[in-house]
């Protein structure tokens, strides 16, 4: 699959990488050649976090690639941290060398490609991540570190005391949920889309050499469900149909071949557990829409223009 770097590490990546949020679903064989399809396909960058199945997911994923160092070296393992269910988020240090520990475990590794905080901690004290990460690097329990969910103010406040470069933000970003994208285009104008939800955060990271990671790329809402053949989104389908005709793809990989046309040189990490869905999925990173065809989708799903 096509690669791109990872912000400014030296990580040359594949341009889609595989979530492991949903592989719960899966039972151990479907999750053995799910993880062996992503492995044909050369998508061998996997999303994880410490929470997701409360643990679970990465101890799934472990099992089913058989983690060892012959099968290691040869995938890269994001995982994340700092979100406490039922009590909320914590970038403490304890608790941030305590959940890599955990995940090192259930991932059958003893090191980490990437570490990502999860979900921005109110209590912050960004010396104690400083420390956190301090040890975690000279340990090699983590090689790099990135954020997830937060605005240019947050990653500043980290990078005035953590020395290590923020190469990754992973944030919610779909055709339906552009905000990021539609706040660029509406500056300063009397219209709800000109709010600035996130500072800035697509040019910030452009900015920065930080690879934006979006989530949820087929998701509207918070977790309404897919827009795809969705009837509620007939002008968008009836839009990502027509030109996933055009290219010979499915909607799936026009939605994917969307996000990947903007220039900032995003990684989507990708939901489904289907492998035939992952299949189209990576498909995109060959498939270029032309710059009418990217604007005729964005404003198919209802996204207006100044
Ligand atoms: N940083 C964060 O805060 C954060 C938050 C959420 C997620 N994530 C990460 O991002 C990854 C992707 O998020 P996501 O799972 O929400 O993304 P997604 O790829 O938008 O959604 C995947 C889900 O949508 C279903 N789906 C996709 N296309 C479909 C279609 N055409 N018809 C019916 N169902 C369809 C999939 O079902 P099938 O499995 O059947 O294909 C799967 O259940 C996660 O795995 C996780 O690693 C990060």
């Amino acid at each position: 699959m096509r690669t791109i770097k990872l912000g400014n590490s030296d990580l040359q990546v594949p341009v889609i990488a595989v979530g492991c949020m949903r592989i719960t679903r899966l039972n151990r064989s479907e999750a053995e050649n799910f993880v062996q399809t992503a492995l044909d396909l050369g998508a061998n960058f996997f999303d994880h976090a410490d929470i997701y199945g409360a643990g679970e997911c990465e101890r799934i994923f472990a099992d089913a690639i058989q983690m060892q160092s012959s099968v290691r070296e040869k995938i890269f393992i994001q995982s994340k941290c700092g979100i406490r269910p039922g009590i909320g988020y914590d970038f403490s240090k304890t608790h941030i060398l305590e959940a890599v520990d955990g995940s090192l475990r259930r991932l059958k590794t003893d090191y980490l490609d990437v570490l990502l905080l999860h979900r921005p901690d109110a209590l912050v004290e960004p010396e104690e991540v400083a420390e956190a990460f301090d040890i975690l690097q000279s340990s090699g329990k983590v090689r790099n570190f990135g954020v997830s969910n937060q605005n240019p103010m947050q990653i500043q406040l980290l990078r005035k005391f953590v020395k290590q470069p923020v190469i990754a933000n992973q944030l919610n970003l779909s055709i339906i949920n552009a905000s990021m994208i539609s706040q660029g285009i509406y500056v300063n104008r009397l219209h709800d889309s000109a709010l600035t939800r996130d500072v800035s955060i697509l040019d910030f990271c452009r900015l920065n050499d930080i690879t934006i990671q979006p989530w949820g790329p087929f998701q509207y809402g918070l977790s309404e469900g897919v827009f795809l053949d969705n009837a509620k989104f007939p002008q968008l389908n009836a839009k990502l149909d027509e030109i996933a005709a055009k290219y010979e793809v499915s909607n799936t990989t026009i939605t994917m071949a969307w996000l990947l046309r903007h220039p900032a040189k995003m990684q989507p990490v990708t939901g489904t557990m289907n492998a035939e869905r992952l299949k189209d999925c990576v498909k995109a990173a060959d498939v270029h829409i032309t710059r009418e065809e990217w604007y005729e989708i964005y404003k198919a799903a209802g996204n207006v223009m100044p």
